[in-house]
């Protein structure tokens, strides 16, 4: 056991080289030769004292690993075993490297989260830089531990609120946090099974996410995969998120969210595959969204623009839907677009989307695309462009509502169509072909609805709506299971 000694004292030379580095009386840079560059440094958690047989707490050795991380870059590395923690804390420098066949498990008690449910995380950091979680392995929240009473509907989960920690049916723990960080790396790492939601970026500048798989329950509500809030600069690569709830959801509660690009992912929800909002109260601007597979999800790409914040400069590209029908307690009627702005509650403030395009987009889907701006959120400049909608149902939930929930109008009776518009500046429709399966669906075969409220200048290039036989669109490759 005196492997740790040995790395404090590295820990010390490294530190001593650093602040000779840093004396001289000119701030330029002055370079160390390469050969005494401070090295990465590997903390093993085994070393301090980590059990790893999944029963015995292992959070003190877990955190004194990281807390003797003093040097950056510092690796803090789990060789394979079952670590249960608490709420570990992550700091500046710090990259944990958590080894194929290793995994960290969350407690299920509230005695293992910190005092304030702002910061129940399994692993958290907070204003820290150069942060990250890699390796291979999986982080898992034990999510199961905290169903309350199994329902195939729609699980009810525990919530810690009789403390008074939180309030509301949604007080669980989340599993991995970034709040207020800057150049974090998360890569290489499963997630699973979180209590409440997944992986959540908050007021955080430079994310890169890549090759993140997320396996939430599919029962589970507020199993949300990715939720990216007030930040800046994030980029989404490679990911793979089968779950219950939303699965990639920027948000604005107190501040702006700019350039967010998520490419090359594939995705299974029983709510929104991408949600922006609900909570809406600052502005979204710049986002990418390229080369996603979207399978047997409620909703494909959605905005919940509820509290005021303006939406603008977005695309959407080389994606493929399929959406069906689900429960209704789950938010969601199926739609593989659903764009719409309306105050929340009767006084909230009305936001507002423009320059939002969707570029190459297949979907196969049991209900229409729904464009709904409002009186003071307007719709502007929307283009679709390559875009196929195939229509067909194949579940035997009801159809003949819109759903402008959360709050607003909630479920409204309205025959189905192929796209339904209300509240528009400016939509333009190019190559886009729209087709209706010829076994159920004459009954509601309407391709374009305009609700009684403005819709205006609207331009429709190579538009087709028509009937098909399933055999036409699966041997164009449109899958529908
Ligand atoms: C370093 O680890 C040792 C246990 O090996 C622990 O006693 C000590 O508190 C740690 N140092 C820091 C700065 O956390
Ligand atoms: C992080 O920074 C914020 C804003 O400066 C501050 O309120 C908060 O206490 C800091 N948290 C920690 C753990 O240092
Ligand atoms: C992920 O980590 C494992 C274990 O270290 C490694 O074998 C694998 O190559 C890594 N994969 C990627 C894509 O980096
Ligand atoms: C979801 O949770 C339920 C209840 O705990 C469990 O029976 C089921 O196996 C879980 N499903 C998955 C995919 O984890
Ligand atoms: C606590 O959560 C339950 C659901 O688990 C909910 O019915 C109840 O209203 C919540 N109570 C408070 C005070 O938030
Ligand atoms: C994101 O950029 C905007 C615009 O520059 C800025 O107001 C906001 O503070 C930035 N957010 C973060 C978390 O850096
Ligand atoms: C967003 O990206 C653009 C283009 O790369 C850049 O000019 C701008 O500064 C970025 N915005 C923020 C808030 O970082
Ligand atoms: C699209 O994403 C998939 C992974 O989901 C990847 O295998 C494929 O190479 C990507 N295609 C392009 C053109 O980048
Ligand atoms: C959204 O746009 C409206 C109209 O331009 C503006 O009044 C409002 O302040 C904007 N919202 C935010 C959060 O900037
Ligand atoms: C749309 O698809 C066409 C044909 O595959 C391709 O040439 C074009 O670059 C794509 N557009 C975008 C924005 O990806
Ligand atoms: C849509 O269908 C048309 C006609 O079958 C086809 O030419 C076009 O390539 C398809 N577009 C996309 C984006 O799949
Ligand atoms: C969408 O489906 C088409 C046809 O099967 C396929 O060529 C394309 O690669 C798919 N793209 C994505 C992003 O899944």
């Amino acid at each position: 056991m005196d492997t740790p000694l040995l790395f404090v004292l590295m820990l010390q030379l490294h530190l001593l080289l650093h602040l000779a580095q840093s004396h001289p009386a000119s701030p330029s840079s002055i370079e160390l030769p390469v050969s005494i560059r401070p090295h990465p440094i590997t903390l093993s958690v085994s070393d301090f004292g980590a059990t790893g047989d999944g029963r015995h707490y292992d959070t003190a050795a877990i955190q004194s690993a990281i807390d003797n991380c003093t040097c950056s870059p510092c690796r803090v590395t789990f060789p394979p075993g079952n670590y249960l923690t608490a709420t570990i804390f992550l700091r500046s420098g710090v990259v944990l490297d958590i080894q194929e066949g290793a995994t960290l498990l969350g407690g299920t008690n509230m005695e293992d989260y910190p005092r304030e449910s702002r910061r129940w995380y399994v692993v958290v950091a907070e204003n820290a830089t150069e942060v990250g979680i890699t390796g291979g392995g999986v982080v898992d929240g034990q999510g199961s531990g905290f169903v309350e009473r199994f329902d195939q509907r729609k699980n009810v989960m525990v919530s810690w609120n009789q403390t008074g920690a939180c309030t509301g049916d949604e007080c669980r723990p989340r599993l991995v946090g970034f709040i207020g960080c800057t150049n974090i790396r998360v890569w290489n790492i499963t997630l699973r099974e979180p209590a409440y939601w997944c992986l959540h970026i908050v007021r955080c500048e430079s994310t890169s996410i890549h090759d993140v798989s997320i396996y939430g329950n599919f029962t589970s509500p507020n199993n949300d995969g990715i939720d990216i809030e007030d930040s800046n600069n994030t980029v989404i690569t490679r990911c793979h998120i089968d779950t219950g709830d939303d699965a990639i959801c920027p948000k604005t509660y107190t501040g702006p969210l700019y350039n967010l690009t998520v490419k090359d992912c594939w995705i299974r929800t029983k709510s929104s595959a991408i949600k922006l909002g609900s909570a809406s109260w600052f502005n979204f601007k710049g986002l990418l969204f390229d080369n996603i597979t979207i399978v047997d999800s409620h909703r494909g790409l959605g905005f919940q623009i509820r509290d005021g914040g303006n939406a603008s400069d977005i695309t959407f590209s080389n994606i493929n839907i399929s959406t069906r029908y689900y429960d209704p307690s789950w938010w969601g009627r199926a739609e593989p677009i659903y764009v719409t702005t309306c105050p929340r509650h009767p006084k909230s403030m009305e936001g507002s989307i423009s320059n939002l395009a969707f570029i190459n987009i297949t979907a196969n889907s049991e209900n229409g695309v729904f464009l709904s701006g409002s009186k003071r959120g307007l719709l502007r400049n929307l283009r679709l462009k390559n875009v196929n909608l195939s229509y067909r149902r194949w579940t035997n939930y009801a159809d003949g509502w819109v759903d402008y929930r959360p709050g607003c109008r909630g479920l409204v009776h309205h025959t189905t169509a192929g796209i339904i518009m209300e509240h528009i500046e400016g939509l333009e429709v190019e190559n886009v072909y729209m087709r209706w399966s010829d076994e159920h669906s004459k009954r509601w075969n309407n391709p374009l609805d305009f609700r009684p409220s403005t819709v205006n200048n609207i331009s429709l290039i190579n538009f087709h709506s028509g009937l098909y036989t399933v055999r036409e669109v699966e041997s164009e490759g449109g899958a529908y299971a």
